[in-house]
């Protein structure tokens, strides 16, 4: 049985100060009329609130599900992790300057593009990152990619904490290597690193580890002291560090991200490369813009023998990013500000009155990951799963059953490896309307079940 739902929706919502859910599931939602959202300033303030419409511009988060499902089964997307919010205005000022210069020939990038990198690491991160280190990647996975090859033989092992981001295990399975699982330990409700089980998995047929902080999905934000333990552990038995740090710009309040290039021994440090992008922090990600750097000079030249593309930049890309760094940060700055308020509503929202469904504040990304073992028992998804012959998962089930019922899409735990049974992804990058709208469908689905 489902607890039932303990706090009347709307007196809830009015509690925390949100507005009331507008609309409910099966109501036709006017989308194209809310349209005119803009991240544009209001009495010094940006705009994240009002619904910024994508259907239709062939975005995964939302079209590539209404082509899946059909538009009366999706409300609102959460699977992709981008944002719903029109950019940053500043970022499409300097686009549109660029665009007038009708020509995209090749290009020496710009000293200025590194710069920008250089400075807001330092600037916010008390990062110093030496320009000569930096490489340029079309985008993380690329970067990754081209480590892998570099250090990992195929057939080798590349370590990784699960519940661990889906794409680490393509990136791995791309480059003929097989994914080791170190499973995460849940203490409490919170995830934290299990060093012992981490070092058991090393043997010689291991190279890398991929790290990934903060971590998709969990949302843990690593302290100085986890890394320099895992980074020693990692540097001992000679297998180096690939950091993936794209959330790194999105942590909650009371939290602090930890650049592991920051950490106090050279050597770990030297053992590392770090993985970084506008992409998320800016929702910049198809003009597919990354950068990589290490301290570690034999690092980069290998990096860039196994085929670290020469160009793998783009104009536009570049303009966009430099704008980001360089004219941006009060936009990021009230856009976190937004995000935390978003997470504790999720959270204070699905732990009083989601059937089945609870979760934990994280410490970073926007992501909610939420734990929906009991209202998937509550539904027969595992039943379903296995007359379905192994072909699905309880999750992969209980995405359908919620693309059905509230009208939502998420994605299954079950894409996230070793220890995400009843886990479903949420993210909830988008306005607060949408995030109120999908909470209240999903607490109705489930408190008729
Ligand atoms: C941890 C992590 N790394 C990498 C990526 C994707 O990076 P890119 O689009 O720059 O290849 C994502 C996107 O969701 C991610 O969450």
């Amino acid at each position: 049985m489902l607890k039932p739902s303990r706090l009347d929706r709307r007196a809830f919502l009015r509690s925390t100060g949100m507005t009331a859910v507008a609309g409910t599931v099966g109501a036709a939602v006017p989308l194209a009329a809310e349209a005119g959202g803009a991240a544009r300033r209001q009495g010094g303030r940006y705009d994240f609130d009002t619904i910024y419409n994508r259907i239709g511009t062939d975005s995964s988060k939302w079209d590539a599900q209404i082509a899946r499902y059909g538009r009366d089964k999706i409300e609102v997307g959460m699977g992709t992790a981008d944002q719903d919010f029109r950019i940053a205005p500043a970022i499409t000022r300097a686009l549109r300057d660029r665009i007038g210069h009708e020509n995209y020939g090749y290009l020496s990038i710009p000293a200025s593009y590194k710069a920008s990198i250089v400075d807001w690491n330092q600037r916010r991160y008390g990062l110093a990152i030496d320009p000569d280190t930096i490489r340029h990647a079309a985008g993380v996975h690329p970067g990754i990619i081209s480590t892998l090859r570099a250090f990992c033989p195929p057939g080798s092992k590349v370590l990784l904490q699960t519940p661990g981001y889906n794409g680490f295990y393509t990136d791995i399975r791309v480059v003929g290597c097989v994914a080791e699982e170190s499973p995460l330990r849940l203490v409490n409700g919170r995830y934290q690193m299990d060093f012992e089980d981490l070092e058991r998995r090393i043997d010689h047929d291991t190279q890398a580890f991929i790290l990934c902080n903060p971590h998709n999905p969990t949302g843990n934000v690593w302290s100085r002291s986890d890394l320099t333990t895992l980074g020693e552990i990692c540097t001992r038995r000679r297998v180096v560090v690939l950091s993936d740090e794209i959330h790194c710009d999105f942590v909650t309040k009371g939290h602090t991200y930890t650049p592991y290039a920051t950490l106090d021994d050279e050597a770990v440090v030297r053992n590392s490369v770090t993985y970084k992008s506008v992409s998320k922090s800016f929702n910049l990600s198809m003009l597919k813009c990354a950068y990589l750097f290490s301290t570690n000079p034999d690092y980069l030249d290998r990096i860039g023998g196994a085929g670290q593309h020469r160009q793998s930049m783009n104009t536009l890309g570049i303009i966009a990013a430099e704008a980001a760094y360089n004219e941006c940060e009060d936009w990021l700055d009230q856009l976190l500000e937004y995000i935390d308020g978003t997470q504790d509503l999720v959270e204070s929202y699905v732990n009083a009155n989601v059937p089945g469904v609870e979760t934990v504040k994280p410490e970073g990304t926007y992501l909610a990951w939420l734990d929906a073992a009991a209202a998937m028992a509550a539904v027969g998804m595992r039943k379903a799963a296995d007359e379905a012959d192994g072909s699905t998962t309880p999750e992969r089930e209980f995405q359908r059953y919620l693309v059905d019922h509230a009208h939502i899409h998420l994605n299954p735990g079950s894409d996230y490896g070793l220890g995400s049974d009843g886990r479903m992804r949420m993210n909830i990058a988008t306005s607060r309307q949408l995030v109120e709208r999908a909470l209240g469908n999903m607490a109705n689905a489930l408190a008729t079940a």
